[in-house]
């Protein structure tokens, strides 16, 4: 597949450097401004120079991405809230091109959800998001694997930094604005980390698979969101002291999302450490399933966008 990359943060250039790994080509790569950097000036820690034989099609006007032939669109602008954009109208003129459109960007899949499904059902592509939530882990797969209308229920832990601050802030009595650099500084943390903290980007993805559950009906304002911001120290150490500690964990029901602190046994399998995610699948005829892994990072999340595109040259 020929891929037009939007997005060069961690996400898009790992997307870009591992695609010839997986047998896809790179025909151009734009920045998350929109300013398109063609083969020339790539500023990306080289990691398109390292794959000269894939060099992508310079092109000189952002809007020329959607000119050049190409097979799918890979939108990894970084998530913006209520409209959506300018991820979603990216979406939109691939879908209106009959293209297909893969997603590391959550804000058309939980804000706009049945917009996007409109779209993609008056095109010829299709649109995919596995990336979107629980990076590595082929956690909404799973759940299509699992059939939608037999899951009653997805909990578990999907945001990294929380989850390596939470860690932290327990493993060493370190204070949160010392973790909360560290965890910046490991790649993980959103553009903006408060959206990590506050519980934003957990939401998010606990509503993009409230919307898989429900074939839509579900964006950011109905959720019930909690951070761990307002979490002392001293109360991971009470915790620790009964055998439990802290997790930001999550849940996706056909009735809503909700996302906050809870108290969960230290030796349990949403206790995750550092970046770790988690998720738990409950299903009406298989009981609970679950996954965890690397639920951030560059090359984690470009697997799962990459993922995506194999499926779609499948089809
Ligand atoms: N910032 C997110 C996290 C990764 O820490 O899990 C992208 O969703």
């Amino acid at each position: 597949m020929r891929l037009a990359i939007l997005g060069a943060g961690d996400v898009g250039r790992s997307v870009a450097d591992l695609a010839g790994e997986y047998g896809h080509e790179v025909v151009a790569l734009a920045d998350s401004t929109n300013a398109v950097i063609d083969a020339d000036g790539i500023d990306v820690e080289g990691a398109l120079q390292r794959k000269r034989s894939d060099e992508p099609v310079g092109v000189d006007d952002p809007d020329d991405v959607f000119d050049i032939e190409y097979d799918v669109l890979v939108e990894a602008t970084p998530t913006t809230l209520g409209d959506a954009e300018p991820g979603f109208s990216h979406v939109e003129r691939a879908l209106e091109a009959d293209r297909h459109v893969v997603l590391a960007n959550k804000g058309p899949v939980a804000e706009r959800y049945e917009e996007m499904r409109a779209l993609e059902a008056d095109s010829e592509g299709s649109v995919r998001f596995e990336a979107t939530v629980g990076g590595a882990i082929p956690a909404l797969s799973t759940v299509e694997d699992c059939m939608p209308e037999n899951v009653t229920a997805v909990r578990g832990v999907l945001n990294g930094t929380a989850n390596f601050i939470l860690t932290r802030m327990a493993a060493e009595g370190l204070d949160y604005e010392h973790v909360l650099a560290e965890a910046q500084d490991l790649g993980v943390a959103e553009a903006d980390p408060t959206f990590d903290v506050d519980g934003t980007d957990a939401a998010l993805k606990f509503v993009i698979l409230a919307n898989v559950l429900s074939d839509g009906g579900f964006a950011l304002e109905d959720a019930s969101v909690e951070g761990i911001q307002n979490i002392p120290g001293s109360a991971l150490n009470l915790a620790a002291e009964d055998g439990r500690t802290i997790r930001l964990i999550g849940e996706a029901t056909r009735e809503g999302v909700r996302v906050g602190p809870r108290l969960v046994p230290e030796n349990g399998p949403l206790a995750v450490t550092g970046t770790r995610n988690i998720i738990q699948i409950e299903t009406h005829n298989a009981g609970s399933l679950h996954s965890s892994g690397r639920g951030a990072g560059g090359p984690e999340t470009a697997t799962a966008v990459l993922s995506d595109v194999n499926r779609l040259a499948d089809r």
